[in-house]
């Protein structure tokens, strides 16, 4: 572990987890993660921002002693979650006149959480500040970036922003500032669309408001930190925009065959027809992986097996977290084969219910697709075709 200059007064004292490999028991990690925590010092108080998972204990403390944190007067919490704020109860311990700063939802949580007592939380507003001495924080209040407490917090002096989760990646990496842009971007959008993605619609105003403050530098709790955030905010207003693009992503299983004859017969008549397609076969996709292709395609498709009397599982739990992440698609459809009955598409049809999009009209084979589903299939990668054209900018007729 090491602690790094990022800013004049501004240690970096986090953690990196090379090996971490699930987070949430849900998140696949591939690139495992950090943990960023800050020490700034002012001429008269010193705070800490944020702290670190309570499995990198150790390496977090070997950092406060390097960098010689003999006093911390004041522990920003941004965010409550316990991958920042697992060790505050240790913290508070050690340092025993520290005072956690705080909004008041947050506050609420620590207690919840870690039962942290009402009188060292002191409670602050949007734009409140405090002062250190020479330096000053302030703290814009952000709910829903990912939870309803969380904040932001800004060094006016140096122009530092501190933003917890919002803007986070996933990366385990030994750059402090953000260098190597292909290995970030694929990080970052994952994280995007597993944390940030339901919650598309705060973001846009988030990002003026960070555009505002014009910060020179832009230090996320999660992966690299920005030197120039010009970089995540551009590939944020991409994401965030409602603009979708030409492709189609078609999530499914198959038991016998007959719902990947469904869906090799959509493929080939997409493609054909100028449509991008991206295939995912849900028993051995990394749900990950998913979730990240559901941030741009304007059209979504699951395709289902029935079992028993209805979609395969596999299909269920992506309809669950296609659900829950609101990707912001403007159709979607489901097409299903079945042996003697069942509700498969009324049943992910009702799972959907939270996407706003136009709902195409579903297809179900009985059995291996007949003529007149396989004629059904072709219909239905003709209405896709004409919907992206109409919807998309980057639709272009094949030759
Ligand atoms: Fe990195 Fe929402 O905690």
């Amino acid at each position: 572990m090491s602690v790094r200059n990022v800013a004049p007064g501004v240690l970096s004292v986090g953690a990196i987890d090379w090996d971490r490999r699930l987070f949430d028991d849900l998140i696949p990690l591939p690139e495992g993660t950090t943990y960023n925590a800050f020490l700034v010092r002012g001429s008269e108080k010193v705070a800490l921002i944020d702290a670190v998972d309570t499995t990198m204990e150790m390496a977090f403390m070997t950092n406060l002693i390097r960098a010689e944190a003999d006093q911390i007067d004041y522990i920003v919490v941004n965010h409550a979650e316990q991958d920042h704020s697992g060790l505050l109860p240790l913290l508070l311990e050690m340092y025993g006149s520290a005072v956690v700063i705080t909004n008041k939802t947050c506050k609420d949580l620590l207690i919840s959480f870690h039962g942290i007592p009402e009188e060292r939380i002191q409670v602050v507003g949007d734009h409140d500040t405090l002062s250190l001495g020479d330096r000053t924080l302030e703290f814009l209040i952000t709910p829903w970036v990912h939870w309803p407490d969380t904040m932001l917090t800004f060094l006016r002096e140096e122009r530092v922003l501190f933003s917890c989760d919002l803007f986070g990646s996933h990366l385990a990496t030994s750059d402090l500032f953000l260098r190597d842009q292909v290995e970030w971007h694929r990080a970052a959008k994952r994280y995007y669309a597993e944390i940030m993605m339901p919650f598309r619609n705060s973001i846009k105003g988030y990002l003026e408001k960070v555009r505002g403050l014009e910060p020179r530098l832009i230090c996320p709790s999660h992966g690299p930190l920005y030197d120039d955030p010009s970089v995540v905010l551009t590939v944020y207003d991409d994401w965030v925009s409602d603009e979708v693009k030409n492709e189609v992503v078609i999530a499914y299983a198959s038991m016998h065959g007959s719902t990947r004859a469904m869906v090799d017969l959509l493929v080939n008549s997409l493609i054909d027809r100028g449509v991008r397609v991206r295939q995912f076969h849900l028993p051995s996709t990394d749900l990950g992986d998913l979730a990240m292709a559901l941030v741009d395609p304007a059209t979504i498709v699951i395709a289902a097996p029935t079992v028993l009397f209805g979609p395969h599982p596999t299909t269920v739990t992506a309809a669950y977290l296609i659900n829950a992440l609101k990707p912001k698609a403007k159709f979607a459809t489901v097409i299903a084969s079945y042996g003697w009955g069942g509700k498969t598409v009324e049943t992910l049809k009702g799972m959907l219910n939270h996407l706003k999009v136009e709902f195409l009209e579903p297809i179900e084979a009985k059995g291996y697709p007949s003529p007149e589903a396989q004629e059904a299939i072709r219909v239905l990668a003709d209405t896709i075709r004409d919907r992206h054209a109409a919807a998309t900018t980057d639709y272009i007729e094949p030759a």
